[in-house]
């Protein structure tokens, strides 16, 4: 490894294993592995378009004792199905317990590889490369790893730390712009939980002409500072028994949304519809200020996410039910006090919502 390129990479302390990110930073994960202690036997798993574009400049930091496997792309392959293939591929190329998954990819690769690593012969490290922005940002840190199930998404799964994240945003540059604008929707999102001056700096950026050309530096610091909330929500409560709950803003009209589209809308789009009817929600059952939603749905908009869905209410609301959030069989959400802060600190930050309030702000979006 260069060490110009070892030189420019920064580390994200927070949590129990090291999250290294940099440009460039894809050519260490050899080091990285090594340093981590598990550098046995990588099984290198990704998805076609990943693996074509950056399966091998990974093979080759990791060195000789690599092997790839290769996934079909997209939401609708994060099933139990992928995870026995995978695992049954692995068990016949002879990987025992000295084996360490390395995910390079997406946030679909990274739950399912995360998954086939929380479960083969009982759990081996995983080490994630996530190549999407919402990848980066949040699907590969705080250790959630699983599949879907045609009843709802995320439905089997297990809690599997990394042994370590390793985030190189120069891929960024081949990342389709849908794909793009879908991680941003992540990124808002944290901004509107936790950090109101990151959420304005994206507003501002967005703003900006100059925001339509790919501007590699100012997603660097998008980047590094997004990891730096999701961690600093994740070491506090891993488990979410409370304050991880918070992370799920938007996500319970948009899981629902989700999968009311067959997984035909993305992910960061779904979540987007549902930050700008929840932020609305909270702002008529009088937990969020005035002008809350509406910040959201501005900042939304710049970055050219939808903020409707276009389906029944009563078919959302229907929706909603199977999430895996709900409990003795009521929804929760967790809902924004204002931008930058979440509701519900005393009622473990998620608060109950009256059917009727959910159904106005569905009939309300637009
Ligand atoms: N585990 C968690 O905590 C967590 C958190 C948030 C989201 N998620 C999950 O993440 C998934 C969404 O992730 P996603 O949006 O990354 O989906 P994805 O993995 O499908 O990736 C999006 C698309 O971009 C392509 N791609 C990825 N990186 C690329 C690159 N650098 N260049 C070119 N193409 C590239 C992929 O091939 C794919 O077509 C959802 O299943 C969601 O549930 C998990
Ligand atoms: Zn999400």
């Amino acid at each position: 490894v260069s060490t110009g390129v070892a030189a420019s990479m920064r580390e994200i302390p927070l949590l129990s294993y090291r999250i290294v990110v940099g440009r460039g930073a894809l050519k260490t994960v050899g080091d990285v592995a090594a340093a981590a202690g598990v550098s046995a036997r990588f099984a290198l798993i990704s998805d076609a378009v990943v693996s074509k574009a950056y399966g091998p400049v990974v093979e080759r930091a990791l060195g000789k004792s690599v092997r790839s496997f290769v996934m079909p792309i997209g939401e609708s392959h994060k099933t139990r199905d992928t995870w026995a293939r995978l695992t049954d591929e692995l068990i016949a190329a002879g990987f025992g317990r000295d084996t360490c998954i390395v995910a390079l990819g997406g946030g679909v690769v990274g739950d399912v590889a995360g998954f086939v690593a929380a479960t083969y012969m009982r759990g081996v490290p995983v080490i994630h490369l996530p190549t999407s922005l919402l990848a980066m940002i949040d699907a590969s840190i705080g250790g959630k790893t699983g599949v879907d199930t045609p009843a709802g998404k995320n439905l089997v799964g297990a809690f599997h730390q990394p042994a370590a994240v390793v985030v190189d945003p120069d891929v960024l540059s081949t990342l389709p712009a849908e794909h793009l604008r879908a991680g941003l929707a992540e990124a808002i999102k944290h901004g509107a939980i936790r950090d109101a001056a990151y959420f304005d700096s994206i507003s501002s950026h967005l703003r900006s002409p100059s925001s339509q050309q790919l501007d590699l530096e100012w997603l660097t610091d998008l980047v590094i500072r997004g990891i730096e909330i999701k961690a600093s929500v994740v070491a506090t409560d891993e488990r979410e028994h409370g304050l991880r709950k918070t992370l799920n803003f938007g996500h319970t009209i948009g899981h629902a949304v989700e999968v009311l589209s067959n997984y035909r809308m993305l992910h960061g789009e779904a979540v987007a519809i549902g930050m700008a009817v929840e932020a609305d929600i909270a702002e008529r059952i009088g937990v969020a200020d005035r002008e809350t939603a509406n910040a959201i749905r501005s900042v939304l908009r710049q970055a050219g996410l939808p903020t409707a869905s276009g389906f029944p209410a009563k078919d959302v609301l229907n929706a909603t039910r199977t999430d895996k959030k709900s409990r003795g069989g009521r929804v929760e959400y967790a809902l924004p006090k204002r931008v930058g802060a979440m509701a519900g600190a005393e009622s473990g930050w998620s608060v109950p919502v009256p059917d009727e309030v959910v159904q106005q702000a569905l009939d309300a979006s637009d």
